[in-house]
């Protein structure tokens, strides 16, 4: 199946060398999910992959799936179903656009995804059983996926960005929007602490979204508690919150590709990576530890930011 997208996986895991990390004698690993496709990047791919699967076992007609006006998601589901001429149906928040509102839209559009602009009330329906079976009534045999590719199949995906690593970590950062990356890493985190953090305000909605995930994946009441033990939410790095960010953080980006060459996104990597900067100077992980950031990718929504940033990315 993958033959048909030139992918980079497994990924790369490389060595973050910075003074910081020098100074306080802990190793920091990058594993470099940014690297896996220039546009169906990171967790994007880890979330959609067995969600192809199950459509070509099952045999299904097309995919469909939700999204705002800027998803990411969308745009990698329009490429993915281009790139290996799947039709899919993107169902989008907004009955006031149209395929010209943005670029995200319009390449979705152009990449052959049917789109679906609906009001933001049939909208909020988008979990509800009776709104699928007449989504799958209007539009045939659709395997239907969540928004933000936020399934159990998504988070199953996702494990697999630990199980290409095969050295042990203390600490394991990622940055969240919905919890799917973080399940799959906790479900496959061994002994290691995960550290997820939100990037929208009030994100201690994630360890419910890990929770419904955790039990979708059979996971036994008995071992909950483990699983939350070892699960950090840290919800005080969301910089204002979804899409905000802060003249702190972009320095910070420039300090990070100034000294590592490292690229990070203002929206997701950017803020789980100065999370984990933050612990290290806080003297909160000991001379010697391991500490393994997981790049979850999102680095073409950069463009918007570049002229601010002292540097180019490219
Ligand atoms: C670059 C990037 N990092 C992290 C996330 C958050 O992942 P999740 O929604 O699985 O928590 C997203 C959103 O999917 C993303 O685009």
């Amino acid at each position: 199946m993958e033959a048909k997208i030139k992918l980079e996986i497994p990924s790369p895991l490389i060595e973050l060398n910075h003074p910081l990390f020098a100074e306080k004698d802990v190793t920091v690993m990058v594993k470099r999910d940014d690297l896996i496709h220039p546009e169906i990047s990171g967790n994007k791919w880890r979330k959609l992959h067995l969600n192809i699967e199950k459509y070509y076992d099952k045999g299904y007609a097309k995919l469909l799936t939700f999204g705002g006006a800027y998803s990411n998601h969308i745009a990698a589901t329009a490429l993915v179903g281009k790139l290996m001429g799947i039709p899919t149906i993107g169902i989008i928040r907004g009955d006031e656009l149209n395929a010209n509102s943005n670029a995200t839209l319009a390449e979705a559009n152009a990449n052959g995804m049917e789109l679906v602009f609906v009001s933001r009330s049939e909208y909020g329906m988008r979990y509800e059983n009776d709104y699928k079976n007449e989504l799958r009534a209007r539009y045939g045999h659709v395997l239907i996926i969540e928004e933000g590719g936020a399934n159990y199949l998504g988070a199953m995906g996702c494990t697999e960005i630990i199980s290409e690593v095969d050295q042990n970590f203390d600490g394991i950062y990622l940055a969240s929007g919905t919890g799917t990356t973080t399940t799959g890493i906790l479900l496959a985190s061994g002994n290691a602490k995960v550290y997820s953090v939100p990037v929208l305000k009030n994100g201690g909605f994630i360890k419910d979204a890990v929770r419904e995930l955790l039990i979708y994946s059979g996971t036994p009441d008995e071992l909950m508690d483990d699983y939350f033990e070892k699960l950090k939410v840290l919800t005080d790095y969301h910089f204002g919150g979804y899409g905000k960010y802060t003249h702190e953080l972009l320095q910070f980006m420039g300090d990070v590709y100034a000294t590592t060459g490292l690229k990070l996104d203002q929206v997701y990597t950017a803020k789980a990576l100065f999370a984990l900067f933050d612990a290290v100077k806080k003297n909160q992980w000991g001379r010697g530890a391991k500490i393994l950031f997981i790049h979850t990718g999102g680095l073409q929504g950069i463009r918007s930011v570049e002229a601010m940033l002292n540097y180019s990315l490219d």
